[in-house]
């Protein structure tokens, strides 16, 4: 199973992707996608390279792999990190919603958090379909960021939850465009107008519990957070709901520490993994 999420740390999962890329993870991307010798396949904002550096170590000579991404500075991170490895592994700087790449270029095509970051979700979506072949297989993991569950023993747990919530989605829509919270359960409705057949949907749930007040350094983390998010934010209000919600965590953590061994905190998250299939 995957492990740990904090919603009084991150908003969403975009962070935490270190923590819930594990080798069941790698595996069903391995088993989706069913690499074989001679196989292209394109991951569409590959970050630093985790899925080439997991899929090489599956050591399928002759699989070739690309990753784009719109940060040059991550294409040059994912290219540091599969320097060494023994597969052919290429990557380019480009933009999810126009690919540098002909029609039917690719095998197979995939995204791990990534739609969540982008506006245009059926762009991207109409894209990845575009460079795939006819019957190719697509897959997309995408968290869905309105589907938090939380639930704390404490009055002031749960007022830091929703303050936390009310003053992330401030922040989130004051900011950059991004994609609906529910990202990842909205993929499978919008894969047929972008050209992809949905086959199916996998739920990966990414949890965390406390059963005893949490470490110092949770609270450490929370407040930083929330501390980074005022510093941040884009006007007065978006301030004010910050400062609201680091007075939250406060409360919250000393009420945790008066409570000691009868603290319980729970929470849970969803990514929505979701295979389709290039129509012909
Ligand atoms: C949370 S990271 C995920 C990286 C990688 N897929 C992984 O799971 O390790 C999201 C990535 O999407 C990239 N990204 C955001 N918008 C993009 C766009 N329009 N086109 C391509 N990549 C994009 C970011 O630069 C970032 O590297």
């Amino acid at each position: 199973m995957i492990e740990q999420t904090d919603a009084l740390t991150s908003p969403t999962l975009k962070h935490l992707r270190g923590q819930w890329w594990t080798d069941a993870f790698t595996t069903f991307l391995a088993e989706t996608l069913r690499p074989k010798p001679g196989m292209r396949i394109l991951d569409v904002g590959c970050g630093t390279g985790t899925a080439e550096v997991n899929l090489a170590r599956l050591r399928l000579s002759q699989l070739d792999l690309v990753g784009v991404d719109i940060s040059v500075a991550r294409v040059r991170d994912a290219l540091t990190a599969t320097r060494y490895m023994n597969a052919t592994v290429g990557f380019a700087a480009a933009d999810a919603r126009n690919l540098p790449f002909p029609e039917a270029s690719f095998d197979a095509t995939f995204c791990v958090a990534v739609l969540q970051h982008i506006g245009e979700v059926s762009k991207a979506l109409a894209e990845c379909a575009r460079v795939t072949k006819p019957g190719g297989k697509f897959l997309a993991v995408e968290p869905d960021n309105a589907a938090r569950y939380w639930f704390s023993s404490l009055p002031s747990g749960m007022t830091a939850f929703e303050k936390g919530q009310r003053f992330f989605a401030a922040a989130a829509s004051a900011g950059r465009e991004t994609a609906p919270a529910a990202v990842g359960a909205l993929v499978p409705g919008l894969l047929r107008a972008a050209g992809i057949e949905p086959l199916s949907v996998r739920l990966f749930p990414v949890f965390a519990s406390a059963l005893a007040a949490p470490p110092a350094e949770l609270w450490e983390k929370r407040r930083n957070a929330a501390t980074a998010g005022i510093e941040t934010a884009a006007d007065d209000t978006v301030r004010a709901l910050g400062e609201e919600y680091r007075a939250a965590i406060e409360d919250y953590a000393r009420a945790a520490e008066a409570a000691g061994p009868a603290f319980v905190e729970i929470q849970n998250t969803l990514l929505v993994a979701t295979v389709g299939q290039r129509e012909d």
